[in-house]
């Protein structure tokens, strides 16, 4: 099977080039203008650009969380995604208290197994012993090369700093890199139970439960606790200034530290949880909370600057029903949004349109930097010969009014309704196949494959080295002997 993709301009990381693109089976073979190969398919791109497909790598499908299950699964959440132009989804492999890492791995490819674009997990640290330390090295030899640690929800995910030097030293000496939920689960959980006593109630309380400084001061704890173990870090839904502020001056000091702000952080405020209908509240109730316009034009301003990387989802999507679970205590309002539909139209329209992103910029954002940190670069991320052929045809000048009414998501609502796109794919290629086409998901639930993350990426490999070579030494001196 061949296919080639005539008559766009390429748009990557680093390039914007007129060139056709061939196709044989599920890799791309040949990159250049007015390729003369002869395919199976001619695929149209006049007048669309031809991107790498987005990797999300922040999602949450079928969630055990807060006394239910996040509703959309792999089926529903990556029919969605590759309708955004999505083509590879990370997502959160998280043990129960005492369960293995192992086993709580063989339950998530169970799942995962209903997925249409491609996957890979992260696994999230959720206690601390012995065979959590042991079984470390064998989800890296399974492909997975990134572990998360919850700073936040007390009592059930969070992990205190101890365990989370312990396991971030651990990453160090096995190659992988830690993330971290940034919160202090310690003050949130004091704050939420002032605001309730107070009778403050509301889903608007969830917000004033978790202030920036709460999340700023995490992720500091975070980046320095990451420096101390000799390892790199990702902050994943980075919201917020503070957090911002962290990350940057890490940056500037050498440190090796991503972040990752959130499609939704960066166009919805605060004033979401003011809405006088409890339900339009609830339904955006996520961790970190929506913020003011100011943090969101240090996300932006992030993204231009390069000291933040990459635009995810965090989809996690819970319907109204489920968001009642918290009606008159905010504190059960199940906490997470959706987005993996919307995240590139989105950061299109409000990030390219209004000249904040370049298109490269948003190439980068949404696919080959992240596609760099967890190692799978250039097979995906990139437009070259050898990559895997997950690709967007994008219409530049295709617009639409996004609602819940015509969304792949299985939830009643999206927290985006109502908000005009300029920018949507055309069609979507997954591993050289139509995934998705005009409106349509074309891509069977299950065709998604398992992607393997080798260990030991470029940036970890050059930070064990500086630690190494900046270790404290003994000083030798005459007729002193070692130990003494
Ligand atoms: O509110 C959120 N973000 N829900 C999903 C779980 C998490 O913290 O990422
Ligand atoms: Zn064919
Ligand atoms: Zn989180
Ligand atoms: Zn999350």
């Amino acid at each position: 099977m061949t296919k080639i993709i005539k008559g766009g301009t390429v748009v990557t990381a680093d390039r914007t080039y007129k060139a056709d693109v061939f196709i044989q089976h599920d890799k791309i073979v040949a990159v250049g203008p007015d390729l003369n190969h002869d395919a199976d398919h001619v695929i149209d791109a006049t007048g669309c650009y031809v991107m790498p497909g987005g990797i999300d790598p922040h999602t949450h499908m079928e969630m055990p969380f807060m006394g239910t299950h996040s509703t959309d699964d792999f089926d529903s959440g990556t029919a969605a995604a590759l309708a955004g132009g999505t083509t590879m989804t990370v997502d959160f492999c998280l043990p129960a208290p005492n369960q293995g890492l192992i086993d709580a791995l063989q339950q998530w490819y169970q799942k995962a197994g209903k997925a249409r674009t491609d996957y890979s997990f992260h696994m999230a640290i959720t206690w601390w012993d012995k065979q959590v330390f042991d079984e470390m090295p064998k989800v890296v030899e399974q492909g997975i090369n990134t572990f998360k640690h919850f700073m936040a929800y007390k009592g059930s995910l969070m992990v205190n700093d101890d365990e989370m030097f312990a396991s971030f030293s651990r990453c160090a000496e096995i190659g992988a890199m830690p993330l971290v939920h940034a919160e202090n689960g310690d003050v949130v959980a004091f704050l939420q139970q002032k605001l309730l006593a107070e009778g403050n109630n509301g889903p608007e309380a969830h917000g004033f439960s978790r202030p920036p400084e709460v999340e700023g001061e995490a992720a500091n704890r975070a980046i320095m606790i990451a420096d101390q173990a000799g390892v790199p870090l990702y902050v994943v839904h980075v919201s917020c200034e503070q957090t911002h502020e962290a990350i940057r001056r890490a940056r500037q000091k050498g440190m090796r530290v991503f972040g990752e702000p959130l499609i939704q952080h960066l166009l919805l405020d605060e004033n979401e949880y003011l809405n006088d209908d409890w339900d339009y509240a609830a339904r955006r109730v996520m961790s970190p909370p929506f913020r003011s316009k100011d943090h969101q034009n240090s996300l932006w301003a992030g993204l231009a600057a390069g000291s933040l990387q990459v635009v995810a989802t965090d989809h996690c999507a819970f319907t109204t029903e489920q968001k009642r679970m918290g009606l008159g205590d905010f504190t059960k309002i199940p906490n997470g949004t959706g987005g993996i539909e919307e995240r590139l139209p989105l950061l299109w329209t409000y990030g390219v349109r209004t000249g904040r992103l370049t298109m490269n910029e948003f190439v980068a954002a949404t696919s080959t930097n992240i596609a760099k940190i967890l190692n799978i670069y250039p097979r995906k991320g990139a437009i070259v010969e050898g990559a895997d052929a997950d690709i967007i045809i994008w219409d530049p000048e295709a617009t639409k009014t996004i609602t819940a009414g015509s969304q792949k998501s299985a939830i009643d609502y999206t927290v985006f309704e109502g908000m005009p796109v300029h920018g949507l794919p055309r069609m979507t290629l997954s591993r050289g196949r139509v995934a998705y086409e005009e409106g349509e998901v074309k891509a069977d639930t299950g065709d998604g494959r398992f992607v393997e993350r080798p260990a030991n990426p470029p940036v970890a490999k050059a930070l064990s080295t500086w630690k190494e070579l900046t270790a404290p030494r003994r000083v030798e001196r005459a007729g002193i002997p070692a130990g003494v």
